[in-house]
């Protein structure tokens, strides 16, 4: 069982990133999976070289460095060739209503004058994403559910007109998917590319800025340690984290906790304590680029040999060989 998930270098790794996703690949993932920095996405908006390939090599080590297995990761931009060509085969596959459908795309191009094409077609390279590697579960949250819908309909219509080629992926939610949120502003997730970064805790950051934004987070004027995400966000958030980092229920340790003085203080100890090895083990690998290359090179090249006898066999059905 092959499972495939990514993350974005559109900024730096922030603690969402890691309590929600990252830390689940190294704990639950296995050498068969597929965990990539998906550069390529980041490149559907206005974008620096040199900052993608520099928050592309920091993703790279976060990921090794938090202990997913190193077999299992890859950057996306190392298949590129590859990746093109499924792309086309996929929209030649794909109509373009399909395409403008897409929530996301909606969200994202709405109010704008102009938005790059790839806006658009990055669903498409999302299912090659996953085709490529014959990925049978991509774990999502709700707002990506749609665009694993588009790449089992482009599956089964490709295997339908030509050929059974590809594995038909499913969505699934993980089960206990943490959902952080700003720290500044509770209503809203935690992100990385967010404009203030006074509300997000990025995986780098040293550990007194840690403790400061944590201790600055938004609570309210009731005073009370309860867990009641609707009336109390940001207390809710906090103690979301805390159980996260230290395990048990939000609802308990609501309950033995005294008021925000004390909540906040545990919460930024229970958040260095759970970053410091792998801020420690990032950085080391960030001074080591030869490990990091390495480990790069050879993610790529096994990422390769998986996939490319799928490709030439699409190509093949498709009368292109
Ligand atoms: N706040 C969050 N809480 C829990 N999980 C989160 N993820 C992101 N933010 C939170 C999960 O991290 C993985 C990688 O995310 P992504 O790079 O695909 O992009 P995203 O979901 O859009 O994350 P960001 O940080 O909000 O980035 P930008 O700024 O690019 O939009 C995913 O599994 C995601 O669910």
């Amino acid at each position: 069982m092959i499972r495939l998930s990514a993350i974005t270098p559109s900024g730096h790794v922030q603690l969402g990133n890691y309590l929600g996703a990252v830390r689940r690949w190294a704990r639950e993932g296995t050498e068969q999976d597929v965990y990539f920095i998906s550069d390529l996405h980041a490149m559907t908006t206005s974008h620096n070289p040199s900052g993608l390939r520099s928050l592309t090599r920091e993703q790279l080590a976060v990921l090794v460095a938090a202990g997913v297995d190193p077999h299992s990761v890859c950057v996306q931009s190392d298949l590129v060739r590859e990746l093109g060509a499924l792309t086309w085969l996929l929209e030649c596959t794909c109509t373009y209503g399909e395409a403008a459908r897409m929530i996301q795309f909606k969200e994202k191009a709405a109010g704008r004058d102009s938005v790059r094409l790839s806006l658009l077609t990055y669903p498409v390279l999302m299912a090659a994403d996953i085709l490529l590697q014959g990925a049978h579960e991509v774990p999502v949250g709700e707002d990506q559910t749609q665009h694993v819908e588009l790449a089992r309909a482009l599956a089964k219509r490709f295997n339908g007109a030509y050929g059974d080629v590809f594995t038909v992926p499913r969505a699934v939610t993980p089960p206990t998917a943490a959902r952080v949120r700003d720290l500044s502003d509770p209503t809203r997730k935690m992100d990385k590319s967010a404009k203030d970064a006074a509300g997000v805790v990025f995986l780098l950051d040293p550990p007194d800025l840690v403790r400061r934004k944590i201790g600055r987070a938004v609570t309210d004027s009731s005073g009370e340690v309860r867990y009641a995400p609707d009336a109390q966000p940001g207390v809710a958030n906090l103690l979301e984290v805390l159980a996260a980092c230290t395990g048990g229920s939000p609802r308990d340790l609501a309950g033995e906790i005294g008021g925000y003085a004390e909540l906040k203080s545990l919460v930024a100890e229970a958040v260095v304590e759970e970053l410091r090895p792998v801020r420690e083990r990032t950085q080391e690998l960030l001074a080591d680029p030869a490990e990091l290359d390495r480990v790069r090179a050879e993610g790529a090249v096994r990422a390769r040999e998986r996939s490319t006898h799928r490709l030439n066999a699409a190509l093949k059905v498709a009368g292109l060989s």
